[in-house]
């Protein structure tokens, strides 16, 4: 069965979406996303991903296509059309739609061009959640609005490469001797028993399971503190993760080379693990 994608007001399988060269998503990567975790149908945090992406919109001066209600009936609209994937990882595109190419805004304005399509989620293996992952540093290249999910990824391109080319799971980024986060994921580390997160600044995507983790923490009085992460930290932390929409959490144990503590997922990772997944399934997974 061929999957069901979103454009522009019409549900149609993906072969048959096509969008014209002269998008500004294609010419300039003109646009902004989100990524949304679905598990057995059910959208995970799904006005706080909304809530993102009108936030994205808006910095980048795009008229919100959709209001909140017409957002999430395309949602369950399209998470149903594609039911014969499991769990699923749907991605949303808004750029600033078709024009003759010049950097500045078309004026007048044209209608902005809406993609909504799912792929299967594949989260971490209890494998890869027993062993860890190895991860590098690098410098953070990009640019000085993180904090905006552009689609223009070219310096997340780069540096997630960077990362396969070694054989690794993630780039973690160093901004002027401090974490900023990784190439698509937040990070945390964690310093005789307090869980360390670099705050929300231009510097860093403000990740949505980057909050769950943080309200986990609070919740269950696991000791946490939002403050800036210099290198030095990181290199002598007790525990690294990573967070993402479909990585979930996940423990990093090798940094350049070098064994994170024991070079084991740590008993803090273990603990934040077991309420995510708690907490996931206790609001997502249908009650029998
Ligand atoms: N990436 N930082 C960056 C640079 C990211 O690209 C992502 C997510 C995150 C984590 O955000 P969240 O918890 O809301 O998924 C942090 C998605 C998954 C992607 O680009 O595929």
């Amino acid at each position: 069965m061929s999957d069901t994608v979103y454009l522009n007001g019409s549900f149609l399988p993906l072969e048959q979406a096509t969008i014209p060269v002269l998008d500004r998503g294609f010419i300039f990567g003109d646009g902004v996303y989100e990524v949304i975790p679905v598990y057995s149908a059910q959208p995970f945090r799904l006005d706080e991903h909304l809530g993102r992406l009108a936030l994205s919109l808006e910095a980048i001066r795009i008229h919100n296509p959709l209001d909140m209600e017409a957002w999430r009936n395309v949602v369950i609209k399209l998470i149903n059309a594609n039911r014969h994937l499991d769990d699923q990882s749907l991605y949303i595109q808004v750029t600033r739609g078709v024009a003759p190419r010049d950097q500045a805004f078309p004026n007048p304005e044209v209608a902005p061009t809406v993609l909504l399509m799912s792929m299967p989620l594949v989260t971490p293996s209890p494998a890869l959640i027993e062993s860890g992952v190895s991860a590098i540093t690098a410098l953070d290249i990009r640019w000085q609005r993180c904090n905006i999910k552009a689609i223009s990824l070219l310096a997340n391109v780069l540096l997630r490469q960077e990362a396969v080319d070694h054989d690794v799971a993630e780039t973690l980024m160093l901004r002027d001797g401090y974490l900023t986060e990784g190439s698509s994921s937040n990070i945390f580390v964690v310093k005789d028993g307090v869980l360390l997160a670099p705050p929300k600044n231009q510097h860093m995507l403000p990740g949505i399971t980057y909050d769950v983790v943080l309200e986990l923490a609070q919740a269950h009085d696991l000791p946490h503190r939002i403050a800036p992460v210099s290198e030095a930290q990181l290199r002598s932390a007790d525990e690294i993760w990573l967070t993402s929409s479909t990585k979930e959490v996940l423990a990093v144990v090798m940094l350049d080379g070098v064994a994170v503590n024991d070079g084991k997922p740590g008993p803090i990772f273990k603990r934040m693990y077991a309420l995510y997944q708690a907490f996931k399934n206790q609001v997502m997974r249908p009650k029998r």
